[in-house]
């Protein structure tokens, strides 16, 4: 079954949070949709929910620490209050907005991974290296895994090419087909594709060889679209 993720990033309240999620979790209740769906919302929305077992709530992002003087992060005694075990690294945007470094990256993934988190892992160029060629692509996102185990068994992959994000452009089928096999050749761990993902191309892209699932940003917000995601993937 694939696995289908809602990445909130900077959206929604804790109101609108718990609207949503019950809306989700009433669907995967009386739908036997069996994906395994997970929804990163805002760290202030998190909260104990009562969900079902295969809808999961995980973090966008987290420092590498217990706790300590970090200030603006949280840390994994924030986390486990809500006994949140599932974390986002590496996405894109905390990389070319934010600023995160590989270095800072690969640390965050080492002290989740000590702590039996499930990771997705997110890779992906930069429209300038896609313009370079595949080569150069491949080469660009094998770098992203510096410094990462990719052998480690919660390990999630998520393609997510940076010029598709929130653009509206999806990659062509053959671009995703081309990228997916090649990582795939070298890591064999399930491996998400993002960007511009909707509805109406969910589920050709779940169907490409090795797309085993989706990482969905603007297209899922809305918890009527995510509903019509998870039944066009089930
Ligand atoms: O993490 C998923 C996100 O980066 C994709 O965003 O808006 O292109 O679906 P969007």
């Amino acid at each position: 079954m694939p696995i289908i993720a809602s990445n909130f990033k900077t959206n929604h309240t804790r109101a609108s949070t718990k609207e949503y999620l019950e809306k989700v979790n009433n669907y995967l209740k009386t739908s036997q949709n069996s994906n395994s769906v997970f929804v990163f919302p805002t760290s202030t929305s998190i909260d104990n929910f009562s969900l079902e077992k295969n809808l999961e709530i995980g973090i966008q992002n987290a420092y590498f620490t217990n706790n300590g003087s970090f200030t603006g992060e949280i840390g994994l005694e924030q986390l486990e209050e809500f006994n949140i075990k599932t974390i986002l690294i590496g996405h894109s945007e905390r990389r070319h907005i934010l600023g995160e470094t590989g270095e800072e990256i690969a640390k965050k993934f080492e002290f989740y991974k000590n702590l039996g988190f499930t990771i997705i892992y997110c890779i992906g160029e930069p429209l300038e290296v896609k313009e370079a060629g595949l080569d150069k692509t491949l080469e660009y996102i094998f770098e992203q895994f510096i410094g990462i185990d990719t052998n480690y068994e919660k390990l999630i992959l998520a393609y997510e090419p940076v010029w598709a994000i929130g653009t509206g452009k999806t990659a062509t089928n053959s671009d995703i087909e081309n990228i997916h096999k090649a990582i795939k050749e070298k890591i064999q761990k399930p491996l998400l594709y993002g960007g511009s993902v909707k509805v109406e191309n969910v589920k050709d892209i779940c169907k490409i060889a090795n797309v085993d699932g989706a990482l969905i940003g603007t297209a899922s917000w809305k918890a009527e679209d995510f509903i019509k995601i998870l039944e066009n993937t089930k």
